[in-house]
């Protein structure tokens, strides 16, 4: 495996939750490319069907009472990421709307770019969604995904062991 390979795939085994940030402000043009792969990222015949809101600076703080771990409240940019159904394509057989999968793939593809940015990244779903829209004032035919809390680390992030199941109980070769 050459080194640019190897880089990749170590970006991955960095990757982990971070639910304590340092106060260290996020650049504006980190800001910018990471929300420039969301706009990039892919989407069920390309639909779309997403919203993120940008929280921060003082915005920030009308958020606190929205996390329940003190941690976050320290993050000093979230994303709210947000599905709009209406807008997403549905699989005609069994009706399945592909709005969050849409919005999911958009976030961990920021993930992972936030990552080699050197930002530490925890996604949390524990919200009351209901809270998060009348706050930010988002339309009821749109559902709050969730909320990415993006920071510095207080220590950079390194390569390490994750607690996973093996290959051999979830993947599965021919048939289940
Ligand atoms: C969809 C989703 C929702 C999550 N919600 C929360 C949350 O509400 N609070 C939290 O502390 N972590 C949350 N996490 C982080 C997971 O607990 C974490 O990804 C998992 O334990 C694996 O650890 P790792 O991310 O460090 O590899 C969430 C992760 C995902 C993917």
């Amino acid at each position: 495996m050459n080194d640019k390979l190897a880089g990749f795939y170590e970006l991955y085994s960095r990757r982990r939750s971070i639910r304590e940030f340092s106060g260290r402000h996020v650049e504006e043009e980190v800001l910018a490319r990471l929300l420039e792969v969301l706009r990039m990222a892919q989407s069920a015949a390309n639909r779309q069907p997403w919203h993120f809101i940008v929280v921060r600076d003082e915005d920030r703080e009308a958020f606190n009472d929205v996390f329940t771990k003190d941690g976050f409240k320290a993050a000093p940019l979230l994303i709210v990421a947000c599905a709009e159904p209406e807008a997403a394509w549905q699989r005609k057989p069994d009706g399945q709307n592909y709005a969050w999968v849409d919005v999911t793939i958009a976030i961990t593809e920021m993930i992972g770019a936030a990552t080699a940015e050197g930002l530490g990244s925890c996604w949390v779903a524990a919200i009351e969604p209901v809270k998060v829209k009348k706050l930010l004032e988002i339309p009821d035919k749109v559902d709050v995904v969730g909320v990415i809390a993006l920071g510095y680390p207080n220590e950079e992030l390194r390569p390490i062991e994750k607690d996973r199941w093996p290959l051999k109980k979830i993947i599965h070769y021919g048939k289940w």
